[in-house]
């Protein structure tokens, strides 16, 4: 079938590709109509590699995705032929200790769409198990089914940061997570969420968010800027999203006294730790990856109107133009948030 092919770092070619999916009882074979270009397609894309994880065969891109049921195993009972649906991207072995424990996210046997040597989705048709698709909600759009994948990261992250009404939140890094965390708080409960970035273009997207309040570190002191919006209190919850680890001097800083980090940016290597001024504040910690449950909780906070996804989808290109779209989001340009790759 036709597929959106790495042939190795910075080879990509849209050309047929041989794929041998058998339909089990309990999957779906999906039509693909949408898939979101992610950071990490774009690190496969331009080096080949992301730590551990090399490119050493052709790979087919892609793990944000929407499209339609067009075939059924016996026992996929939750879903209908024509039933447009989203995907989770990873599928946990059923029986690992952190499946039966509730953090499939974490079972180091999970295959993921495009990281090698498992293939992504940027293709025609994808056989997946049912239970790891969910049927989208009446209105949303395949494209906007394709953006629950990185939504789930910025509700996991909300969720990890157990935000009471009220809270006040700062998000660091208005990249693509970045919004995503800085939505997700504000629909769940925050009052205001501050977010902040070195880039103007980017805060200006993520500041047209109501309750969202951009803070312009290029030129200002983060912990400064925090301090003087929160009567010298700091914030309830701080979200690390940039995964640059500049940030962390001043990054545990703004929050108050008591008051919960999550840490959501990757990165390469490590960051010293300030534990004592940790311990003197009562900051607790919490980290994510990726998420566990979100996918039919971000469509259902989407069709309820309390989060507007579409404005992040800053490109769309057609299938045949899917190298064009690659080159587009890898050149990083300021105000694009997510490129779009819609299929007929
Ligand atoms: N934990 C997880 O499961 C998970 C999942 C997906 C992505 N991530 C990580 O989340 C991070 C963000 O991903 P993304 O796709 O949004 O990346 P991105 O590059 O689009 O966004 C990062 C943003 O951080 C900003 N930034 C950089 N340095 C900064 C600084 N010193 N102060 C403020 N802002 C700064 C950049 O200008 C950019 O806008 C990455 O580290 C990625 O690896 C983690
Ligand atoms: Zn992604």
């Amino acid at each position: 079938m036709k597929a959106l092919v790495l042939e190795s770092a910075k080879q990509l070619r849209l050309r047929d590709y041989p794929i041998h999916e058998t339909l089990g009882p309990e999957d779906v074979k999906i039509q693909i109509k949408a898939c979101g270009i992610c950071g990490s397609d774009i690190h496969y894309y331009l080096e080949g590699a992301i730590g551990d994880f090399v490119v050493k065969e052709p790979m087919i891109l892609g793990h944000e995705a929407a499209g339609i049921v067009i075939e059924k195993g016996k026992n996929a009972d939750n879903l209908n032929l024509g039933d447009l649906v989203c995907m989770e991207p990873g599928i946990p072995s059923a029986f690992s200790p952190e499946t039966l424990t509730g953090n499939y996210n974490l079972d180091p046997d999970v295959t993921f769409w495009a990281t090698p040597p498992i293939h992504g989705c940027l293709r025609e048709t994808v056989v997946h198990p049912a239970r790891f698709c969910f049927k989208l909600p009446q209105g949303l759009s395949p494209a906007e089914g394709a953006m629950m994948e990185p939504l789930a990261i910025g509700l996991e992250a909300a969720k990890k940061g157990r935000i009471a009404p009220g809270d006040t939140a700062l998000v660091i890094g208005a990249g693509t997570i970045g919004i995503m965390a800085a939505i997700s708080a504000a629909a769940c409960g925050c009052a205001k969420v501050f977010i902040s970035d070195i880039k103007t273009e980017k805060l200006g997207i993520a500041g047209s968010y109501p309750h969202i309040v951009p803070i312009n570190t290029r030129d200002l002191n983060l912990v400064e800027a925090v301090m003087k919006e929160t009567d010298r209190q700091g914030v309830d919850l701080i979200i690390e999203a940039s995964g640059s680890p500049k940030v962390y001097p001043d990054f545990f800083r703004c929050a108050k006294r008591g008051g919960k980090a999550v840490l959501v940016g990757m990165m390469n290597g490590t960051v010293p730790l300030d534990v004592t001024l940790l311990q003197v504040r009562g900051i607790s910690i919490e980290t994510i990856f990726r998420y566990t449950n979100a996918f039919d909780r971000a469509a259902a906070l989407v069709k309820s109107g309390k989060i507007d996804i579409k404005r992040l989808i800053s490109k769309t290109f057609s299938f045949d133009h899917a190298v064009e779209a690659y080159q587009y989001a890898a050149a990083g340009y300021p105000d694009v948030v997510k490129v779009m790759i819609e299929l007929p």
